[in-house]
């Protein structure tokens, strides 16, 4: 089965940051991917900016080496790659000064009617700065759109900052931050099941929801990341953004319509009804901890990072309660890791057990009715229900999953990547899978008190095995409610 595809409009895409890991690992083979489907008009271009001198031609056999080590073999299509490599130019441009500048509106000159997007896979430090001299070289055009991506500030005062400065140069309308997991194709799938279905929404508040559970498990360690990870941690690296976007998801009223601001303003008022996390009850309600290590085999995050102390944390365990009609009293459990025994992430809604049961002596051990939406790896949903078990001899009961692989129940369709979506999103003007500026404030308002409420802790975070589930806190956190994490497998 082949996905129906609408080609875009013609546009240039500039992207700064041209050489760096971002545009080799994730943006030129997404655009690649894009334009061996047919995406791509004939005039549409990407244009490489950074620091480095380098002519077009250079670009292209480095892009063309990006090709080759992250896209899959299969999708190497010869001709596909020439024409693809064909867009690509190249101009050596500053961010940090005005180096540069002119010739990157020259090349843009001409092109005034078409739309232009200006992809910044830059450190943070520049966001602000490129946009400013965007503005001030006339390239911000009625079409022109600015992309950024995390770390949008470290918290709401500089989050706000950065808010103000981008906007200073682009209408928020022309502003796209990007979250990843937003273009994760089961995200999405988790607005079409809960909007697009009667079967789940009737069931889907408090009442018949007794918790969830949002998981994000991940077997990696830092990457060589450790300068931005050890400043940023797993609170701000992962739950400020991608687990608070899912628990927005799964938890807001259903918009009016399905269009950008309908479902932003939904997001925002479940950020905005979190009960408030503070040094009161941060002890009760959230855990952290940093991956150890295992003599020989493993390093610790320390070793990782050549340090001798750190409290950085690399796990984070939360109990976070909506306050709105819809959700009070059913808790939202959220936990991220790094170096945990499987990469898994996944949403799981567990329901009520039935409010009468008939088969009382069967029913002893059996667990509650689940939804769980499969993030990664193996992109799908199952339905863990009760039935009886097959036979003669009376009714016994166990449960059975109803499972669905998308890979499968779609016939083989190639699950695209995440930013594959989203840079067409962009191209498009289409804002539904990115983060409002008062998004992104309001859930560092959330996130803040909790930081401070941890920099008070004169414990430094619980040690956890590598390969292991994370802190034994992490557990506390969830049996004192009388529940259990459910199990972090492969
Ligand atoms: C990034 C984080 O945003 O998401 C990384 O900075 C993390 O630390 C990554 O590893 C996880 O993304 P994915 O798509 O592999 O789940």
């Amino acid at each position: 089965m082949s996905s129906v595809i609408i080609p875009v409009d013609p546009f240039d895409l500039v992207i700064f940051g041209a050489t760096g890991d971002l545009t080799r690992r994730k943006l030129l083979p997404a655009l690649y991917q894009r334009d061996r489907a047919g995406q791509l008009p004939p005039d549409a271009r990407v244009i490489g900016a950074a620091r480095t001198e380098m002519a077009s031609k250079a670009w292209r056999a480095e892009a063309q080496k990006a090709l080759e080590e992250f896209v899959p073999q299969e999708d190497l299509d010869p001709e596909a790659v020439k024409r693809f490599l064909g867009r690509l130019e190249y101009v050596r441009v500053d961010a940090g000064s005005e180096t540069g500048w002119p010739a990157l509106a020259k090349h843009l000159e001409g092109r005034e009617a078409l739309v232009r997007a200006f992809y910044l896979a830059v450190g943070p430090a520049f966001f602000g700065s490129i946009a400013e001299r965007l503005k001030a070289h006339g390239l911000v055009t009625e079409k022109a759109r600015l992309i950024v991506e995390k770390p949008l500030g470290h918290d709401l005062a500089s989050a706000h900052a950065l808010n103000d400065q981008l906007r200073a140069a682009f209408p928020e309308s022309g502003i796209y931050r990007i979250d990843h997991y937003l273009g994760k194709e089961t995200v999405q799938n988790l607005m079409a099941l809960r909007f697009a279905n009667a079967l789940f929404e009737p069931l889907w508040n408090a009442q018949y929801v007794d918790h969830v559970q949002i998981t994000v498990a991940e077997t990696v360690g830092l990457e060589g990341r450790g300068g931005y990870y050890d400043q940023s941690g797993a609170m701000r690296d992962m739950v400020q953004n991608h687990l608070l976007q899912l628990l927005c998801l799964t938890a807001m009223e259903p918009p009016a319509v399905f269009d950008a601001d309908g479902v932003r303003d939904e997001k925002l008022k479940v950020l905005r009804s979190l009960a408030p996390i503070s040094a009161s009850n941060a002890h009760d309600v959230t855990a952290r901890g940093q991956y150890g290590g295992r003599k020989g085999e493993k390093k610790s995050y320390l070793e990782d990072l050549g340090l001798q102390a750190s409290n950085t944390e690399t796990f984070v365990a939360i109990k976070a309660e909506i306050r709105n009609w819809r959700w009070a009293g059913t808790p939202f459990y959220l936990r991220t890791g790094k170096r945990l025994r499987a990469r898994s992430s996944e949403i799981a809604v567990i329901f009520r057990h039935p409010p009468h049961m008939i088969f009382p002596h069967l029913a002893q051990g059996l667990r509650r009715n689940a939804l769980i939406m499969r993030l990664q790896p193996d992109e799908g949903v199952t339905l863990r229900v009760t039935v009886k078990e097959p036979g003669p001899g009376g009714m016994r009961l166990r449960e059975a999953a109803l499972d669905m692989t998308f890979a499968d129940a779609l016939n083989g369709v190639r699950m695209p990547d995440a930013y594959e979506r989203l840079v067409m999103d962009v191209i498009r003007g289409d804002q539904t899978l990115f983060m409002r500026g008062d998004e992104v404030e309001a859930a560092w308002a959330w996130i803040d008190p909790i930081l401070a409420a941890w920099a008070g802790w004169t414990e430094p975070p619980a040690v956890y095995d590598p390969d292991g589930r994370g802190p034994e806190d992490a557990l506390r956190l969830i049996h004192q409610d009388g529940r259990r994490w459910r199990e972090i497998e492969p």
